[in-house]
C-alpha cells in the first residue's frame, strides 16, 4: 500500500489536476490539504473539460474525496461546483465526499478585504486571486477562524460573526474606505450552506486513518506550487498557505510515517500568474507562442499567465524542500516547432554563480539566468503513448531535466486528455 503526496514545483498550474485524476484511476482516497478556491484544477476526459477549485480532481474516478482542515473553503463556491456537476450528471454522495470539520471558512469580509487591500496597495499589490485566502488565514492564525463545527452550530456561529464583524467593518471603512457588511446579510445564507454542507461535514483524520488501516491507497492533492509557499516562496509574492508535501501530514490530519512517495509536477516550461519575480521570464515572440499555444490563462481569474523557459533552480529547490521521489513532466507537446529550447540552470548574481534560489527580493530582482540551449523538435508528439516513440530531441530534453534536477521522471504528459499521458511508474501498481 502506497500513499502519494502531489505537489507543484513551480508557480502553480503545472498540471496537477490532470496527474491526481489519472492516479486516482488507483488510489482509493484523494484528500486536498492546503489552500482554497485559489486553485483551479483542470481535467479533460474524452473532450470534456471540468475545472475544480475546491473539489478534490479524484471525483470523477469516483473516488473517497476529502477536504482536509488544513483548506479554507468558501461555501458558496463548494456549492456552485457540486450544483455544476450535478448538472452534469455527477452527484456528490455524504458517503463518498467529505469535509474536514476543522477546516476554516472564508466569510464575506474575508472577499472584501481582499479586494480592499490589493486596491489600497496599487502598484505594490501582491496580485492575488481576489478570493479572501489570505485573510481567511489570517484570522485562522490569530484565532478568530470560524470552522465548520462552527458554522453547524448556530448560536457559536452567530456569536463569533457579531463579534467579528465590528472589528471588520471597522477596518473596511476606515482604513481601506469600502463598503461595511451587515450581519444578516452573512448570517442568513450561511445558514443555507450548513444545512446543505452539514452531511459531508466530519473528522478527515479519522476517515483517513481508518482507510489506511483497511489497506486503501491515498493520494494528497496539493494545490499552488512550491515557489508560492509562504515559508519557502518568493515572499511576499505567495499565497498564505504552506504548499510543501510536509504540509499534506498537518493539513490533512496523517503523521509523515503514513507519506511514501512525493511527486513534483514539473510543466515543461515555466508560467507565473500575478505579481512577482520570475527570472526566466520571456518578453519575446517565443514567449507569446508559448503562452497561446499552451492556453496560458489562469483557470481561476482567466488572467494571462507570464510565460518563460525551464528554471532548473527553481527545480532543484522544489526537489530539495518537499523530497521529491520522482517528477512528472507536463505540457512537453507545447514546446514543439521551437527551433532552439533553453534550460536555466543557474542565476548570475553580480557575476557570482548562483545555483540555490535566493530568499531575497532584491538579489532575485539581480539575478540574471544562465542557459544552456538544446536542439528542440518539430513533430506532434500529443498522440505518443510510449516513451519509446518519442523524439531523439524530446528524450534529449528529458534526459537533460532529470540530471539537472538529479530527480527520475515518472510521467509525462502530451495533452489535455487524461489517457495522453506515459506513465513510466505508477507508484500505485
Ligand atoms: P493545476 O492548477 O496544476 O491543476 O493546472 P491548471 O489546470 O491550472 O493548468 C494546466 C492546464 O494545462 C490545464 O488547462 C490543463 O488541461 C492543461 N494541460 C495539462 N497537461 C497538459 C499537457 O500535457 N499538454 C497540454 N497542451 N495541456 C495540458
Ligand atoms: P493552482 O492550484 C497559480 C497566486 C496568485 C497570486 C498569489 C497569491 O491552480 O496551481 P492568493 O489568492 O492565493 O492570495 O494569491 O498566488 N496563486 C496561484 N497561481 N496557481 C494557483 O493555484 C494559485 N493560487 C494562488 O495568482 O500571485
Ligand atoms: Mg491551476
Amino acid at each position: 500500500m502506497t500513499n502519494v503526496v502531489i505537489v507543484g514545483t513551480q508557480w502553480g498550474d503545472e498540471g496537477k489536476g490532470k496527474i491526481v485524476d489519472l492516479l486516482a484511476e488507483i488510489a482509493d482516497v484523494v484528500v486536498r490539504f492546503q489552500g482554497g478556491n485559489n486553485a483551479g484544477h483542470t481535467m479533460v476526459v474524452k473532450g470534456e473539460q471540468f475545472i475544480f477549485h475546491l473539489l478534490p480532481s479524484g471525483i470523477l474516478q469516483g473516488k473517497i474525496c476529502a477536504i482536509g482542515n488544513g483548506v479554507v473553503v468558501d461555501p458558496e463556491v463548494l456549492l456552485e461546483e457540486i450544483d455544476r456537476l450535478s448538472n452534469r450528471n455527477i452527484d456528490i454522495d455524504p458517503q463518498k465526499f467529505f469535509i474536514s470539520e476543522r477546516a476554516h471558512l472564508i466569510m464575506p469580509y474575508h472577499k472584501a478585504v481582499d479586494a480592499a487591500r490589493e486596491n489600497f496597495k496599487g502598484n505594490k499589490k501582491i496580485g492575488t486571486t481576489g478570493r479572501g485566502i489570505g485573510p481567511a488565514y489570517e484570522d485562522k492564525a490569530t484565532r478568530r477562524g470560524i470552522r465548520f463545527v462552527d458554522l453547524l452550530d448556530p448560536e457559536v456561529f452567530v456569536e463569533k460573526v457579531n463579534t467579528i464583524l465590528d472589528e471588520k467593518n471597522f477596518y473596511l471603512k476606515n482604513y481601506l474606505s469600502y463598503e461595511t457588511l451587515d450581519a444578516e446579510s452573512i448570517i442568513q445564507p450561511y445558514r443555507e450552506y450548513a444545512d446543505r454542507l452539514a452531511p459531508y461535514v466530519t473528522n478527515i483524520s479519522v476517515v483517513l486513518s481508518q482507510a489506511i488501516k483497511s489497506g486503501q491507497q491515498i493520494l494528497f492533492e496539493g494545490a499552488q506550487g512550491t515557489h508560492l509557499d509562504i515559508d519557502h516562496g518568493t515572499y511576499p509574492y505567495v499565497t498564505s498557505s504552506n504548499t510543501l508535501a510536509g504540509n499534506a501530514c498537518c493539513g490533512a490530519g496523517v503523521g509523515p510515517k503514513q507519506i511514501d512517495e512525493v511527486i513534483g509536477i514539473v510543466k515543461a516550461y515555466t508560467t507565473r500568474v500575478g505579481k512577482g519575480p520570475f527570472p526566466s521570464e520571456l518578453f519575446d515572440e517565443i514567449g507569446d507562442k508559448i503562452q497561446e499555444k499552451g492556453a496560458e490563462f489562469g483557470a481561476t481569474t482567466g488572467r494571462r499567465r507570464r510565460c518563460g523557459w525551464l528554471d532548473t533552480v527553481l527545480l532543484r529547490n522544489a526537489a530539495r524542500l518537499n523530497g521529491l521521489s520522482n517528477i512528472a513532466i507536463t505540457k512537453l507537446d507545447v514546446l514543439g516547432e521551437i527551433d532552439t529550447l533553453k534550460i536555466c540552470t543557474g542565476y548570475d548574481y553580480q557575476g557570482e554563480i548562483l545555483t540555490d534560489f535566493p530568499a531575497s527580493l532584491k538579489v532575485l530582482a539581480e539575478c540574471k539566468p544562465i542557459y544552456e540551449t538544446l536542439p528542440g523538435w518539430s513533430e506532434d508528439i500529443s498522440k505518443i503513448k510510449k516513451f519509446d516513440d518519442l523524439p531523439q530531441n524530446v528524450k534529449n530534453y528529458l534526459n537533460r531535466i532529470e540530471e539537472l534536477v538529479e530527480t527520475k521522471i515518472s510521467i509525462v504528459s502530451v495533452s489535455p486528455e487524461r489517457d495522453a499521458t506515459i506513465v513510466l511508474r505508477n507508484p500505485f501498481l
